[in-house]
């Protein structure tokens, strides 16, 4: 059994028994700003920080997929000054990205209706989208105006679309014919799903991938979720027992 990161008197990660992919719901940035008497804005930037420094951390470990929740079809309802903040985050954040992949190896992905999102920031995930192509490293999926319901509805307007025109027997629909047009088409489901943040729900987060993740909730603030943390969770995640509705 290989063992990473040891430490003094504590359990440590399983190096064979690591989640291929760990989901992230990021909330608390709002509640992590309150406590600090600072603008909400300033929570998202200590959160997108803490996603940076999650990402190169779980990289280095070897998870192979990390699927965050950055921006969901019903955060629209913020007010926009709220919105504008957070894509000018996720504009930053891709400037870096382009300079940076050739030397980070990560293969970075948006999932979601981009439709939307400004002109610039569509640019900029395309460019990324193209740079990525040449990488195999890690996977990181950036959940982009996304809703598992909008997800699972527009493979469902697909399939239909496909049986109108006669190249799909309704008789062939299956589970694969299902996830082959979701945006994590390729993609393992998470074995873990991790919320900070103190709220016990997914959100309309990855509603069909999360059949089987294990899920932990903890009142740690996304800011907080420091790479210490993240290990105990990991660590705690591989003492769980899995079934898969067997025995
Ligand atoms: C939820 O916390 C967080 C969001 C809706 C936005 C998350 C976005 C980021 C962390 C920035 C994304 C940038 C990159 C580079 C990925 P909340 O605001 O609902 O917190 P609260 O419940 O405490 O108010």
């Amino acid at each position: 059994m290989k063992k990473l990161f040891a430490k003094k008197n504590r359990a440590c990660i399983d190096k064979d028994k690591l989640p291929r992919h760990i989901a992230i719901i990021m909330d608390g940035n709002g509640r992590w700003a309150k406590k600090r008497g600072l603008a909400r804005s300033a929570g998202h930037y200590a959160g997108s920080e803490r996603f940076r420094s999650a990402a190169k951390y779980l990289q280095k470990l070897g998870v192979e997929h990390f699927t965050v929740y950055a921006f969901s079809t019903e955060n629209w309802k913020r007010p926009k000054e709220e919105v504008d903040g957070i894509f000018s985050l996720l504009e930053k954040y891709l400037y870096e990205a382009i300079n940076d992949l050739k030397d980070d190896n990560i293969v970075l992905s948006f999932w979601g209706d981009i439709s939307p999102l400004s002109p610039k920031l569509i640019e900029l995930i395309e460019e990324t989208n193209e740079l990525s192509k040449k990488n195999n490293g890690m996977h990181v999926n950036i959940c982009l105006n996304y809703g598992g319901r909008a997800e699972i509805t527009r493979a469902v307007k697909s399939i239909a679309n496909d049986c109108a025109a006669g190249v799909l027997n309704p008789d062939d629909i299956s589970d694969e014919v299902i996830e082959n047009r979701l945006y994590s088409k390729n993609t393992p489901p998470p074995d873990l799903l991790i919320r900070p943040g103190g709220e016990t729900r997914i959100s309309n987060f990855l509603l069909w991938q999360l059949a089987y993740s294990e899920m932990v909730f903890t009142d740690t603030l996304w800011p907080d979720l420091t790479d210490d943390k993240l290990e105990e969770i990991i660590i705690s995640f591989q003492q769980r027992n899995r079934r898969f509705g067997g025995l």
